[in-house]
């Protein structure tokens, strides 16, 4: 039977769940005329009812537990906003065993659960679109799966995590330390519940998941992602990275090559000339290379409550137009016949190779470069400028940035290891990627 009327669960009432409820309601008449559906919100649950929030619930009903709602509500599609892996699991599985379509703008869900959750959809017949789940408010599920579906994706490089980015370009604009940027990042509700998530860069690892599931066609393996946040940058070398024409950005990139596949979320070095090392604050971007099209740009607010919620509404929109036509769901979970989804090599990162920029502490005297410099003759690799920074007086501590020509990560990470044992080097040595983002 043809349904124009949707009736909509939705669990979390946090940013994005009230951004829903407000742009459901903003927006319901131009919602209509694209796609003649009405859409209900029938039932939310959060922990507190009383809480302070921007969206008005009053006529809705409301549950303190969102398995209670699945048990006493019949609804179409299930929207969870609930955030985290455990309890969202169990409460999305639960959902799909009732035959409820599922919306999700849960990163962590998906990447760590998603083949589960499929599995059980394929049996019950239901669909489960993650829009939301990376880049907020930007549509890079959608273009991969469907609009990039005639191509083969070589690569794709993209500033995913809209605190990082927050507090690199806060940073270098004005110069605040990285607590402040921090605070004031969790103030404007960018950051995860937990920000180590959006610093440590696991945020971005667990988005990255799922492109690189919906690009190459790979099963979900949210472990075989090498992960780096921003701990370690410093002011100094925001401003080092500017000097030499760089702009340092926290990248999430998925390559592949005939020797396997690339994987790795880190800081990198952008040329200043591309146009993701020109994308600031919050704001999120995504760069797929493919045989095709070629390079594409998809850029927009990467978190936020009404963005990330136009992502939201837009899966429920999707349903709902299957729902009002009475047709099946036509694009499968990761976008390739689920029949077709397979392992493929993952590149280990000692193996990829990239240039380096370098921040070595070093005694300032005399033979000191020449011997970092010996080092690396020994495990091949060429330095291609050297920068040192203050001209203090002899032996004191001075930083000296080098950067390499490209090479073999292991060499550095051995030439590494040594250097940060001779006497005259101070503290760990930092050493950041730099991606030129051209091939
Ligand atoms: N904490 C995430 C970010 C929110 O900063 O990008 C959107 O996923």
């Amino acid at each position: 039977m043809k349904n124009n009327k949707i009736k909509i669960g939705i669990a979390g009432l946090g940013t994005v769940g009230s951004g829903v409820i407000n742009l459901l309601n903003n927006n319901k008449d131009e919602i209509l005329k694209r796609t003649g559906c009405e859409f209900l919100v029938q039932c939310v649950s959060a922990r507190n009812k009383d809480k302070a929030r921007s969206c008005d619930i009053n006529n809705i009903n409301f549950y303190t537990d969102p398995v209670d709602m699945l048990e006493n509500e019949k609804i179409d599609i299930f929207v969870e906003l609930i955030g985290g892996n455990d309890i969202a699991k169990n409460v999305v599985m639960r959902a799909i065993e009732k035959k409820f379509h599922i919306v999700t703008a849960n990163k962590a869900l998906i990447a760590l659960h998603g083949t589960k959750i499929n599995q059980l959809s394929l049996e019950k017949n239901c669909s489960v679109l993650y829009e939301a789940s990376v880049a907020g408010a930007v549509p890079i599920i959608k273009v991969i799966k469907e609009s990039l579906s005639a191509n083969k994706i070589q690569w794709i490089a993209g500033i995913i995590n809209g605190t990082t980015n927050y507090i690199l370009t806060e940073m270098l604009l004005s110069g605040k330390n990285f607590n402040d940027v921090l605070d004031e990042a969790k103030e404007l509700g960018y950051a995860e519940s937990d920000p180590t998530f959006d610093i440590g860069g696991i945020d971005a690892a667990h988005k990255l998941t799922i492109l690189a599931s919906i690009c190459f066609g790979i099963p979900l393996n949210y472990d075989s992602v090498y992960v780096e946040g921003i701990e370690d940058i410093d002011l100094q070398d925001l401003n080092n990275a500017m000097e030499l024409g760089y702009t340092i950005k926290h990248l999430a990139i998925a390559r592949k090559s005939k020797y396997g596949i690339e994987l790795r979320v880190h800081p990198c070095l952008v040329p200043n000339s591309r146009l993701l090392a020109n994308v600031n604050g919050v704001k999120n971007a995504v760069v797929v290379n493919s045989d095709a099209a070629g390079p594409t740009l998809y850029y927009g607010a990467g978190a936020g409550s009404l963005a990330t919620a136009s992502s939201v509404v837009s899966d429920i929109i999707d349903i709902g137009r299957n729902l009002s036509i009475n047709s099946k769901k036509s694009t499968p979970f990761l976008g390739y016949m689920n029949n077709m989804v397979a392992e493929q090599e993952i590149l280990k990162i000692s193996n990829i190779e990239s240039r380096y920029y370098l921040r070595i502490k070093v005694t300032n005297k005399p033979g000191v470069l020449a011997d970092i410099t010996k080092i690396f003759g020994k495990k091949t690799i060429s330095i291609e400028s050297i920068l040192q920074k203050e001209e203090n007086e002899k032996d004191v501590n001075v930083p000296i940035v080098l950067v390499t020509h490209k090479i073999k990560e292991q060499n550095l990470i051995e030439a590494l290891l040594e250097i940060e044992n001779l006497e005259v080097v101070k503290d760990k040595i930092i050493r950041i990627r730099i991606e030129e983002l051209d091939s």
